[in-house]
């Protein structure tokens, strides 16, 4: 069965999409953008097999074999690393949840049972051997039939999914490498609910293990480890703002709310004390140097006339700007 495409939208030009005669993918944009589809992926790039480590062939079992490693060497197993991760998910049976860079599928089981039949897993990732890898394991290895999971190969950093689809947007392990880590954080914030969750994490040594002999012991090892998590790149807008550490504290995990609406601060509400003005008057309305003397004088005449000093100057302002134009 086809995937629907009702949460989907042109990576481009954020059309809706439809299904051609072609039985592609179209977008209604002017530029009739087109994708292929085989066996109920959608893939919305193309890239040559060397784009990234994960192009090569192979590539999910050379995933498996440093993944195995990387856990005996933390002496943790893949087990409790997947439900380390998964209880910040905090997921609810029938939620929409989003998985970018999915790799090789293997949080999918995990995940599918904490939502349930009900609920439904898109899950992309940029290279084709690991996505077509989750495909493959999702059906055979981990018979996840029952489960509805749409599959796509896209751009982490422009994401096919429309705004506010998401009751949680979930990745593990790419993004320290994503061409613009900025916008991959804004992807995943635009198409996550409002109040819905985001988390994601990668390499990057706790603060207080960098400067450590271990800590300078496995970043000669994996100069991935000297990674710090990203959170000056989280959106202004983000709330509940977490951050966790897993696997001996090697790898960074943060975790936000979504929230669409600004932040409400009023810039606007007038300073009580002497200097007066605004927070949005004391940052744009700053004027040219002016003689100190004069300055000095000023502010004791707003002081002996009972008026901030704002106030005072702005008064002052007027009333010249107004004789100036009248002349
Ligand atoms: C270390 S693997 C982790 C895979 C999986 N999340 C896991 O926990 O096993 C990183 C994955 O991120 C993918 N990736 C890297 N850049 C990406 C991008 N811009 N968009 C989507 N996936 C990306 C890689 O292709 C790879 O499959
Ligand atoms: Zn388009």
């Amino acid at each position: 069965m086809k995937q629907s495409l009702s949460n989907y939208q042109c990576p481009d030009c954020q059309a809706d999409l439809y299904y051609n005669d072609l039985g592609k993918v179209s977008c209604r944009g002017a530029d009739e953008c087109s994708f292929d589809v085989k066996d109920d992926v959608i893939f919305f790039e193309k890239q040559e097999n060397n784009y990234n480590d994960y192009s090569i062939s192979a590539a999910a079992e050379v995933h498996d074999n440093s993944l195995d490693w990387l856990l005996k060497t933390h002496n943790t197993t893949e087990d409790e690393f997947r439900q380390d991760i998964l209880h910040l998910l905090k997921l609810e049976a029938g939620q929409k949840i989003l998985v970018t860079g999915v790799g090789a599928g293997n949080d999918l089981p995990y995940i599918c049972e904490a939502i349930g039949e009900n609920g439904e897993i898109f899950a992309q990732d940029i290279a084709e051997p690991m996505l077509l890898a989750a495909v493959d394991r999702s059906q055979n290895k981990f018979k996840l039939q029952k489960y509805k999971i749409n599959f796509s190969l896209s751009d982490a950093v422009k994401l096919p999914y429309k705004d506010e689809t998401f009751d949680v947007v979930y990745h593990f392990g790419g993004i320290n490498l994503y061409s613009d880590l900025k916008k991959g954080i804004e992807e995943m914030d635009r198409v996550t609910k409002n109040k819905g969750r985001v988390v994601f994490g990668d390499e990057g040594l706790a603060d207080w293990l960098a400067n450590t002999e271990i800590g300078k012991m496995l970043a000669v090892n994996n100069p991935l480890y000297s990674y710090k998590p990203p959170l000056s790149a989280l959106p202004e807008t983000a709330r509940a703002v977490q951050l966790n550490w897993t696997i001996n504290n090697c790898y960074y995990l943060i975790s936000f709310n979504s929230f669409k609406a600004p932040l409400d601060i009023n810039l606007d509400l007038k300073h009580k004390g002497k200097r007066g003005g605004t927070i949005r008057s004391r940052f744009y309305g700053v004027l040219e140097g002016i003689d100190p003397k004069l300055k000095e004088e000023l502010y004791r005449q707003a002081e002996a006339q009972g008026l901030s000093r704002a106030d005072f100057i702005e008064r002052l302002l007027e009333g010249g700007l107004k004789e100036v134009k009248e002349k």
